[in-house]
């Protein structure tokens, strides 16, 4: 089961599973795993983590808002020390002061000017906020650079190892400790295979993923990018190598090989050359469960307008309806009568096409938008799992 969300909604979407995944945050309130190379308060774990994936979309390139470029080769500079265009008096990072920088009031929405960060996305979560802040509040130092003979190590994957997502990813993206020899990655390097449904990788029926390409971005050169775009989404254990042993290995532009090994904690490797690099993720569709629904529909594409207080009142919404979380959405939905059609219910048990729920994602409702409003609707097989969650008597 593919969705049709477009690529930069899917990418935020992908983002926030990740950080969800390893700050707990979205199912309790889990401490961030420091070292794990995910999210800490170091310059290139935020970079990799938040400036990439959720910022680098828009502030991108020469037609960056305010000439805020954001991609890895840019952000430190046109960050740290620099004035903010919309409110001059303040720089972007003032280093060793949180508070007055106004790159934090863009990010907990107390900014004078525009939007909160990321625009039109729900915010990022308060601990994400806190890492930043924390980089700011310790001086705003760059990471320290690898000594150029240390070997080359994998620092993040998008997905995550181990994780399980809904849809097959349009790309694999490894983030390396440094910038690689483009031309040493390429389809022989950098693998994907699937296990042929069966969960292992050693039987002989595996199944090769043929890239759409595998590049090394010239504005990002620490990430290889495994498109897959063009691949059948088949739900299956999907098993991804990066080769540091071999006639073909990832180097770096010192000639480093990759230090590949993993065990489950970034970065890679055992601190010498060689070595792959190996992870699993795999791609399971959203199921007809509300925790299904919640963990991949409501929270990260709902959740950001549907944030509650709960209210009666239809003036009140999006807030009013609360998506926010597995209980709260029950209480919301299930056998709750619609503020904007008294006559049903936003989820009858048992009955979906009397569902104010499924006429507002099929944009067959009489009044207001489709939802997600002014986003890309849902594709089909995931409104159908919806339905079919209410006709199985939308249980909790
Ligand atoms: C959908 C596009 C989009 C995304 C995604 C986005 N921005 Fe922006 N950003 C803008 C626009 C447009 C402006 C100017 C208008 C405004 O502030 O609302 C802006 C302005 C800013 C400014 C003010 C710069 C200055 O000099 O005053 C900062 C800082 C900023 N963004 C940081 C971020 C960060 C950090 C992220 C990611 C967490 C992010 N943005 C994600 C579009 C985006
Ligand atoms: C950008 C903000 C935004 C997002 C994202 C959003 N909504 Fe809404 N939603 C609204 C607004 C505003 C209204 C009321 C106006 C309207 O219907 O157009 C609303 C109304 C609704 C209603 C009608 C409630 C009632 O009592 O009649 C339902 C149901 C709904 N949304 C479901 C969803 C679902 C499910 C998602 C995620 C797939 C979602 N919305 C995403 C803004 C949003």
């Amino acid at each position: 089961m593919r969705a049709s969300y477009l690529p930069a909604f899917r990418k935020r979407y992908l983002a926030v599973i990740a950080i969800a995944s390893i700050t707990g945050c979205g199912s309790g309130d889990g401490p961030l795993i420091a070292g794990s190379g995910v999210l800490v308060s170091d310059f290139d774990s935020i970079q990799a983590n938040i400036f990439t994936p959720v910022c680098s979309n828009c502030h991108i390139g020469a037609t960056a808002p305010l000439g805020l470029r954001l991609d890895a080769g840019n952000s430190y500079d046109l960050l740290v020390g620099r004035a903010s265009v919309q409110q001059s008096g303040l720089l972007r990072v003032a280093p060793g002061n949180p508070d007055s920088s106004y790159l934090m009031r863009k990010l907990d929405g107390s900014a004078s000017v525009g939007g909160q960060m990321p625009l039109g996305a729900p915010p990022l979560a308060q601990a994400e906020i806190d890492v930043v802040r924390q980089w700011i509040a310790s001086g705003a130092p760059r990471s320290p650079t690898p000594a150029p003979q240390d070997p080359l190590r994998v620092t993040s994957l998008d997905p995550l190892p181990d994780s399980t997502v809904p849809m097959l990813p349009m790309t694999v993206t490894a983030i390396f400790d440094r910038e690689l020899n483009a031309a040493s990655v390429d389809e022989t390097t950098f693998l994907v295979v699937r296990s042929g449904g069966d969960g292992t990788f050693t039987d002989g029926n595996e199944v090769s993923v043929f890239p759409d390409s595998v590049d090394v971005p010239l504005v990002n050169p620490r990430t290889a990018v495994f498109d897959m775009s063009g691949t059948a989404p088949v739900e299956d254990d999907y098993r991804v190598t990066l080769t540091g042993t071999g006639p073909a290995v990832i180097q770096d532009l010192d000639a480093n090989a990759l230090d590949g090994e993993f065990s489950g904690t970034f970065p890679s490797g055992d601190g010498t050359e060689g070595g792959n690099f190996v992870a699993d993720f795999s791609v399971a569709g959203v199921q007809p469960t509300l925790l299904s629904i919640q963990d991949n529909v409501f929270t990260p594409v709902c959740a950001g307008c549907h944030s509650g207080p709960t209210s009666n009142d239809a003036a009140d919404l999006p807030s009013g309806m609360d998506l926010s979380s597995l209980s709260l959405s029950f209480m919301s939905l299930v056998s709750v009568s619609s503020l904007q059609n008294g006559a049903v219910e936003r989820v009858e048990p048992g009955n979906p096409d009397d569902s104010y729920l499924i006429r507002k994602l099929e944009g067959t409702a009489s009044v207001g938008g489709q939802m997600p409003l002014g986003g890309p609707a849902l594709d089909q097989a995931t409104i159908d799992v919806i339905r079919q969650w209410i006709s199985d008597g939308a249980a909790m």
